[in-house]
């Protein structure tokens, strides 16, 4: 089945959040080290990223590397920071010649110096494109976020910035990471695992959840298509019930 064909372009979903899980087994099936995986991930992001701009999708967030991916091996942190700095490094014209604005979150300067620095870098290139913004989570974890903004948000009353009675559910995001996005509409998981991992707690609030049991440097834009095609399919109920939904 052709899923792009079948998808409504009026219905995109305006953020896609993916988990990029199974580079690690990915290798190992193949008999190779953990690293092989990580560097034919970097396929499928192209891949998708190229697919999402062709069908007009405005955000698309991917999880890189967790707060608690630091606890592996040195030698595979080490490998995944060099796979990233040498990636940013490489892609930062595609990314220019194909309108696309890079963006991170996560606690950037837990990050070796260089990647910091290619990462500005790339983000500053990029800063006025508008066809569609990627997000790298990057030693990224939810809670920290939430935690940090929690943190912030008391620094603002203190300073007499903020009252506590104006906190609410439209003033706390404004204090995360994702402050500039819109909630993910659409959250993908390849490989098969059936969680979160610490990622965008606040803001999967209502996102619907698709998961699939492909290891992500199989995944290309055709699945993307068809993981969105699912979501087109699914009633958003937000609460209400089938028929008030008309
Ligand atoms: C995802 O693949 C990439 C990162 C977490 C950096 P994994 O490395 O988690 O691969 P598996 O889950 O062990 O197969
Ligand atoms: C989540 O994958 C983080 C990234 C994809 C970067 P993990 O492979 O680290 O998650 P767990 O350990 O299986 O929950
Ligand atoms: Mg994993």
């Amino acid at each position: 089945m052709n899923f792009k064909d079948q998808i409504d372009l009026s219905k995109l979903p305006k953020h896609i959040a993916i988990v990029m899980d199974g580079n690690g087994r990915w290798a190992k099936e193949k008999g190779k080290l953990r690293v092989f995986g990580h560097k034919h991930g970097v396929i499928s992001v192209k891949d998708v990223i190229e697919g999402a701009t062709e069908i007009g999708i405005q955000n698309v967030t991917l999880y890189a590397f967790s707060t608690e991916n630091w606890n592996r091996p040195k030698l595979e942190v080490t490998a995944i920071m060099e796979i990233l700095i040498s990636t940013i490094n490489r892609e930062t014209k595609t990314l220019v010649d194909n309108n696309v604005k890079l963006n991170v979150i996560g606690n950037i300067n837990a990050l070796p110096e260089i990647c910091k620095r290619e990462l500005s870098q790339a983000m500053q290139k990029t800063a006025h494109n508008n066809r569609l913004t990627l997000t790298l989570a990057l030693s990224y974890s939810a809670r920290w976020d939430i935690a940090n903004a929690a943190k912030n948000i008391a620094i603002a009353v203190q300073n007499g910035e903020l009252n506590v009675n104006d906190i609410n559910e439209e003033i706390f995001p404004s204090y995360l990471n994702t402050h500039n996005l819109p909630d993910p509409e659409l959250m993908i998981r390849t490989s098969g695992e059936h969680r979160i991992s610490n990622y965008l707690l606040w803001e999967l609030a209502y996102a619907e959840l698709y998961f699939t049991p492909k290891l992500w440097p199989d995944f290309r834009r055709e699945d993307l298509f068809e993981a969105i095609y699912d979501y087109q399919k699914r009633e958003r109920r937000f609460g209400l019930t089938s028929e008030q939904l008309g």
